[in-house]
């Protein structure tokens, strides 16, 4: 495991970020970074991704920032270009993934079944994130998937929420959960930060719960 998915293990929580302007991501990584969370995966779903991670590893560099949503080698090379420490994918494109793993870029694919993880573990990837989590079975999916391929890890995402997320710690294959309910798009867009640490601080109190009790 990378010392960036060390991290992200270390924190539980990874928040999946939709900005429509850059102009928000140095204030909205301050205000992750002040609720405890230092982590910050800005997706490829709006045209402001590259400028907002290129602003938050320039001006936030004590924030983990990565990409989400990558769909090719060239959103790879912007991101990285950009200053992203990590990659994610909602799926397993082979192409995406073999330019990660040949350039030593600590990627987790997204994959939802065992052909997924079997094509993951042909790379050597060992945690992956488990996307779209509650539509693919959810906890039911991932214990099943326990048995087969008992060293990899996942990061379940979408449709996980502050009321499962504590379902999906408990179990030992995961490493974290993922998500936009910290990060409400539009709590962005209007600029309400202290929405957005309140929910944060929130989440991240109960991982710690959950992890000091389990
Ligand atoms: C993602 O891209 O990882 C998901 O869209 C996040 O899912 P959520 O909005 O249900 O948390």
């Amino acid at each position: 495991m990378t010392d960036v998915l060390r991290t992200i293990q270390n924190h539980g929580l990874v928040p999946v970020i939709k900005l429509e302007t850059a102009d928000a991501a140095e204030p909205l990584a301050e205000t992750l970074r002040d609720a405890g969370l230092p982590l910050a995966e800005v997706t490829f779903r709006t045209g402001a991704a590259e400028q907002s991670i290129r602003r938050i590893a320039a001006k936030v560099p004590d924030v983990l920032v990565g990409a989400g949503t990558i769909l090719t080698i060239d959103q790879v090379k912007q991101a990285v270009d950009a200053g992203a420490a990590f990659i994610v994918t909602p799926g397993f494109n082979p192409r995406v993934v073999e330019y990660c793993v040949k350039n030593r870029i600590p990627i987790t694919p997204g994959i939802n079944n065992p052909t997924g993880v079997e094509s993951a573990l042909e790379f050597g990837l060992t945690t992956l994130k488990f996307f779209p989590a509650e539509a693919s079975g959810g906890v039911a999916m991932l214990k099943a998937l326990s048995g087969p391929y008992g060293e990899v890890r996942y990061i379940p995402t979408g449709g996980v929420n502050a009321k499962n997320l504590g379902q999906y710690l408990s179990l030992k294959n995961v490493a974290a959960v993922g998500g936009s309910w910290m990060v409400p798009a539009d709590r962005i867009a209007q600029g309400e930060f202290e929405q957005v640490a309140q929910l944060t601080r929130d989440a991240v109190r109960l991982v710690g719960d959950i992890r000091n009790t389990g």
